[in-house]
C-alpha cells in the first residue's frame, strides 16, 4: 500500500469582480486570490484492495462519492487510464465550510496533485484542465499563492508576493450561501460595486499594505450583507480595531480583516468571537 499526503490550502478573495453572463451559463469573472495557512491535511492510501472511500470526520462534509475528492480522483484515474486497486482519501478538514474559502476545490486540487505526484502523467497545464472539470475554483487552487484569475476562473496569471507582516482574521459566521443561488440573484440585482481590479494589482507590486486593505472589494458583498447584517457587524469590529480593510471572500459567509501588527489581528480575534463561533488566524503562503 502506498500513502500520499498533501496540505490543502484555503484561499481568499483580495478581489471578486463579476463581469457578466457567458454562453454557457457560467459567469465572466476577475479576481485576485491568495492561499492562506489555514489549511486541511488529506492522506491518500493507494492499493488498499477495498472499494473507494472518502473519509471526513468534519459533519456537514459529504463523505464518499459526493465529496469533491472523489470526483476529482476518478476524473484523474480516468484521463490518466491508472487503477489504484482500492483508494482511501482521508480529509483532516480545518478550513470552514460553505465559507468562500474553497475548501472542497482545494481538497480535489490536492488529490489531483498527490495522484499526479505518485503518477507523473500530467503538465501543471494538464492538472489545471482536468481541474476545471472537477469544478471552477479547482485550477486555482491547483496554481496558489498571490494570482489574477479570470474566465471562469481558470485563465491564471502569476502576481507578485503580497509584502511581509500581514495578518488575516478569518470570521465565519453561522449561515451559509448557495453559490449558484447567489450568481442568480446577483443577475436579477445587478452589479452594484466593482473591485478597482488595476489599483489592486498596482498596491500588490508597489507592495502597499494599506492600499492593498483599502482596494479589497467582493461584487457580492452588498448582496449578502442585506441578507445578514453580521457581515457589516463582523467588519465594522476589524476596521475599529485598526484593520486596514475587510471583506467578504467569494460568496460568503467567511468575512477577513487585514492587519499590519499581529498583536491587533490577536486581540480583534478573541473579540470577534462573542460574535461569531469560528474565528481564525492565518497569513498568506506562497504557492505549492
Ligand atoms: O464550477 P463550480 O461547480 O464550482 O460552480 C458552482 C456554481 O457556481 C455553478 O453551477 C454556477 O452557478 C456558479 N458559477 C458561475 N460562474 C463561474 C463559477 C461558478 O456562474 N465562473
Amino acid at each position: 500500500m502506498i500513502r500520499l499526503c498533501e496540505t490543502a490550502y484555503g484561499k481568499l478573495n483580495l478581489t471578486l469582480d463579476v463581469r457578466g453572463k457567458r454562453p454557457d451559463g457560467y459567469h465572466e469573472l476577475e479576481m485576485v486570490m491568495i492561499s492562506v495557512s489555514l489549511a486541511d491535511e488529506l492522506t491518500l492510501e493507494l492499493g488498499t484492495g477495498e472499494p473507494w472511500a472518502v473519509l471526513c470526520d468534519c459533519p456537514g462534509i459529504p463523505a464518499g462519492e459526493d465529496n469533491l475528492c472523489w470526483k476529482a480522483a476518478r476524473i484523474y484515474c480516468e484521463a490518466a487510464g491508472v487503477d489504484p486497486d482500492g483508494l482511501s482519501i482521508h480529509v483532516e478538514k480545518r478550513i470552514p465550510a460553505q465559507a468562500g474559502m474553497a475548501g472542497g476545490s482545494s481538497d480535489a486540487a490536492a488529490v489531483l496533485r498527490a495522484l499526479n505526484r505518485h503518477y507523473g502523467r500530467f503538465s501543471a497545464e494538464q492538472l489545471r484542465e482536468l481541474g476545471l472539470r472537477v469544478g471552477s475554483d479547482v485550477p486555482y487552487c491547483l496554481f496558489g499563492g498571490v494570482a489574477l484569475a479570470r474566465g471562469r476562473g481558470e485563465l491564471l496569471s502569476r502576481l507578485p508576493p503580497l509584502p511581509g507582516e500581514l495578518y488575516f482574521v478569518l470570521a465565519k459566521p453561522e449561515f451559509s450561501v448557495s453559490t449558484p443561488a447567489l450568481f442568480r440573484e446577483l443577475d436579477a440585482a445587478g452589479v452594484s460595486v466593482r473591485p478597482d481590479t488595476p489599483a489592486m494589482l498596482d498596491a500588490i507590486r508597489r507592495g502597499d499594505r494599506n492600499a492593498i486593505g483599502a482596494c479589497l472589494e467582493n461584487a457580492f458583498e452588498p448582496l449578502v450583507a442585506r441578507q445578514y447584517p453580521i457581515v457589516e457587524r463582523l467588519r465594522g469590529v476589524m476596521l475599529a480595531h485598526e484593520a486596514v480593510g475587510a471583506r467578504l471572500t467569494g460568496t460568503g459567509s467567511v468575512v477577513f480583516g487585514l492587519f499590519c501588527s499581529k498583536f491587533k489581528a490577536l486581540s480583534t480575534a478573541l473579540e470577534l468571537r462573542d460574535l461569531c463561533p469560528e474565528v481564525y488566524l492565518a497569513e498568506a503562503v506562497s504557492a505549492p
